[in-house]
């Protein structure tokens, strides 16, 4: 057992020059390595919707989705500081549903949550925060506003939009949030960024200059066979080790390889005969 992260901590992490790692998790197994693994911060994430339920976006996961898979990881009581999303409508709503939502994700088990957007969110923002709950924000390419950005795409690559995001930025940090990630943006905005404001910035797709780093578990660790977006590296190859060991067993399966005697209980020798007299079966 490491020690037990939260909100403060993470914030003051801002200019100590050792970087924030957070990764997702989404369930007790992926929890428990990553909080094996040293990780400083869980974020139990909408991503939950693709990378495990199997939908095509996350606009299909619900407040009780997500405090589904915010319960499981939290039973584990791991050391990172375990943020969870505000799905989409969970917050846009306005303040009132938005801490209504955010406390139901805090009963679940999450010690933050992540909301996505910049300025127009700010009085959500202030709102949750104002009810004690630390807010982590999200900013660039935010994934549940994919209609209305028209796909998928690099946000602030135009002088304009990248002061906008500045600007944004700012203001979230002003209203309060602990820490901002910041996905699918140029490395010199998110730079910009990072040394505009007084909380950590946390990328994904936004370079080597943020404050730290976040990835999609499944992503990092080879589970899934989903296209990698260009910023994942991947460490492991656990779908391919699960597909092997899967297919081995099952061949064992098949040849009677499985159960071996290893794996298989006995009755006492004299019980083995009165209820199958013929072939002495082994007492253990
Ligand atoms: O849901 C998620 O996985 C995220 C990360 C991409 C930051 O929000």
């Amino acid at each position: 057992m490491g020690t037990k992260q939260t909100a403060p901590m993470v914030r003051a992490r801002k200019g100590s020059g050792t970087a924030v790692v957070m990764v997702t998790a989404y369930d007790a197994p992926t929890a428990r390595v990553a909080s094996a693994a040293g990780v400083d911060v869980i974020l139990v994430g909408d991503s939950v919707a693709m990378v495990v339920l199997g939908y095509e976006d996350t606009l299909h996961v619900t407040v009780d989705d997500m405090a589904h898979h915010t319960a499981a990881v939290a039973r584990t009581r791991p050391d990172p500081l375990i943020v969870a999303d505000l799905p989409w409508m969970s917050y846009h709503t306005g303040p009132a549903e938005a801490v209504h939502n955010a406390a139901a994700l805090v009963r679940a088990g999450a010690q933050t949550v992540k909301l996505e957007g910049g300025r127009k969110r700010l009085p959500v923002i202030e709102a949750v925060i104002d009810a004690e709950i630390p807010v982590m924000g999200h900013l660039g390419l935010t994934p549940q506003s994919f209609h209305a950005m028209g796909g998928f795409k690099v946000q602030g690559k135009e002088l304009d939009s990248a002061k906008a995001l500045v600007d944004d930025a700012v203001a979230l940090a002003d209203a309060g949030c602990f820490a901002i990630v910041l996905e699918g943006i140029p490395d010199v905005v998110a730079q910009l960024i990072t040394d505009s404001i007084p909380v950590p910035t946390i990328g994904i797709g936004a370079g080597v200059h943020c404050d730290g780093q976040v990835l999609v578990f499944h992503d990092v660790l080879g589970f899934d066979d989903r296209r990698a977006p260009k910023f994942v590296r991947r460490y492991a190859s656990l779908q391919a080790d699960a597909i092997a060991g899967l297919t081995q067993w099952a061949d064992d399966v098949r040849e009677r390889r499985f159960p071996g005697e290893e794996e298989t209980y006995h009755l006492s020798h004299g019980l083995a005969e009165a209820i199958a007299p013929g072939p002495v079966l082994a007492a253990n």
